[in-house]
């Protein structure tokens, strides 16, 4: 197919030789060893051992045991080729207690991968924060308790000192808006609270945290550090003032004070109901407006919304009751319709138009911003198949195609002028997904849980190729 078709299949397409090819993890999902070297828990060891909060109960226990099988990981990865490998820091191998002093032997860990990938000619991309708070934190509030943002300063000067001079890309935090509404209003996600106003108070200190880590971090990295966060932006198709509610409360909640330096007035407007906002004390909003070098952006699909039921908003049905707890507080009167297939194992719609969208919406609304895909993949029931040589095969044809329609977007917006300096697949390997435990696979490699034996599937093959000729086979 040509250059211009709308369904992004296009190949042979080639990437500028700066464009950084990577894949990304995440420390819960694949570590394992929960209990070694000192580690404490962490909010995602406390849900996941409850009983009904992830499917099949499934806990990161061992996960991909990938924290005693570093050197052979290592090696998996500079096999496929990655120009850079994101990963995050696990905050409790960091401080048990989520304060205090080093845990020399968990910094040690990650001294050892980040000099195993340098080694290797694997740039580093460290996130500190995906999800895995203290449990000690928890117990005094977590991100209701805006001690936490400040706990976090510490921990980002302690790991940045540390790793400074040999990581040369520092994200803050992965999508705030999980951690904030997902496990403070639907409770899908640790700690599995459901509270609206929870919720709100969670997400203002996930931004003060990012605000404050980010001064801490320029405090004591080298001025070339490139300074990131990464979000899930929703891409909101549909009735135009549900698309700007759920937009308010998906994206700009966190985009609004990190980028513009204020929340919107929308915002503010929209959830009355649940909250006056006395937690966004005076200064709050310059705390956290700090200049970014990059901002990251993960994408998997879109959701269509149609008008408000009733037309009554939440905010003025006052006879009715308190709007539900949900992801997006104070929407629950928007009605979420049905799209067009085809759909990953996830159901997520495949939607490569909605990245392109994505992308060039975010440099029209931030100028000059370098941006950064540092999340996108797919889920799919994955077959293993046995060759006449015995050699194992898993021939993942849905994964590579997804891969390659998502590539041809970023492309496309590359071409459109859009400043995407890199691409992370997710995932490595298959892990631990969260409240789906370890049931849904996006991982370019397989991992065989029984095992540990880690098996290309042909979408790493794929992959490789890419890397190597940076043009899209
Ligand atoms: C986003 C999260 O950052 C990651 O942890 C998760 O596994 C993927 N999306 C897939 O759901």
């Amino acid at each position: 197919m040509s250059a211009g078709t709308p369904d992004f299949r296009d190949s042979g397409l080639q990437f500028p030789d700066s464009f950084v090819f990577g894949s990304a993890t995440a420390a819960y999902q694949i570590e394992g060893a929960v209990n070694e070297d000192g580690r404490g828990p962490s909010i995602w060891d406390t849900f996941s051992h409850t009983p009904g909060a992830v499917q099949d109960g499934d806990t990161g226990d061992v996960a991909d045991d990938h924290y005693h099988r570093l050197e052979a990981d290592l090696d998996l990865i500079a096999g496929l080729g990655l120009d850079a490998y994101r990963f995050s820091i696990a905050w409790p191998r960091i401080q048990p207690t989520g304060r205090g002093p080093v845990n020399a032997a968990g910094l040690d860990f990650y001294e050892r991968l980040v000099d195993g990938l340098i080694e290797r000619g694997v740039t580093p991309v460290v996130t500190l924060y995906h999800w895995d708070l203290p449990q000690a934190l928890e117990d005094e509030g977590g991100w209701t308790n805006r001690d936490t943002a400040y706990a976090f300063a510490d921990y980002a000067r302690l790991v940045g000192a540390a790793l400074g001079n040999r990581v040369p890309v520092w994200t803050t935090l992965n999508e705030p808006w999980c951690s904030a509404f997902l496990g403070h209003g639907s409770g899908e996600h640790a700690p599995g609270r459901q509270d609206n106003a929870a919720a709100l108070t969670a997400a203002h200190h996930l931004n003060l945290a990012h605000g404050l880590g980010v001064s801490a971090l320029r405090e004591v990295l080298p001025e070339t550090a490139q300074l990131s966060v990464t979000h899930n932006l929703h891409v909101i198709r549909g009735d135009a003032d549900s698309v700007r509610r759920i937009e308010a409360v998906g994206n700009r909640i966190f985009t609004g004070p990190m980028l513009h330096g204020a929340y919107p007035a929308d915002l503010i407007e929209d959830t009355k109901a649940i909250t006056d906002w006395a937690f966004v004390l005076p200064g709050d909003v310059e705390l956290i407006h700090q200049p970014l070098d990059v901002l990251g952006i993960n994408y998997y699909n879109t959701t269509l919304v149609g008008p408000a039921m009733g037309g009554a908003h939440p905010a003025e049905s006052a006879a009715g009751a308190a709007p539900r707890a949900s992801a997006f507080p104070g929407t629950d009167d928007i009605p979420r319709l049905d799209q067009p297939g085809p759909f990953t194992e996830m159901d997520w719609n495949i939607e490569p138009s909605g990245l392109l969208q994505l992308l060039e919406a975010t440099r029209d609304e931030f100028p000059g911003l370098a941006l950064m895909v540092t999340e996108n993949g797919a889920a799919f029931e994955d077959v293993v198949t046995v060759d006449d040589r015995g050699a194992a095969a898993v021939h993942d044809a849905s994964r590579v195609d997804y891969l390659r329609r998502h590539f041809t977007a970023a492309h496309r917006a590359i071409q459109n002028g859009v400043d995407l300096r890199g691409y992370f697949v997710w995932s490595l390997m298959d892990n631990f997904e969260w409240a789906y435990g370890f049931s849904k696979r996006f991982g370019i490699v397989r991992v065989d849980y029984e095992t540990q034996e880690r098996t290309l599937k042909d979408s790493a093959l794929w992959y490789r190729k890419l890397i190597e000729t940076r043009r899209l086979p």
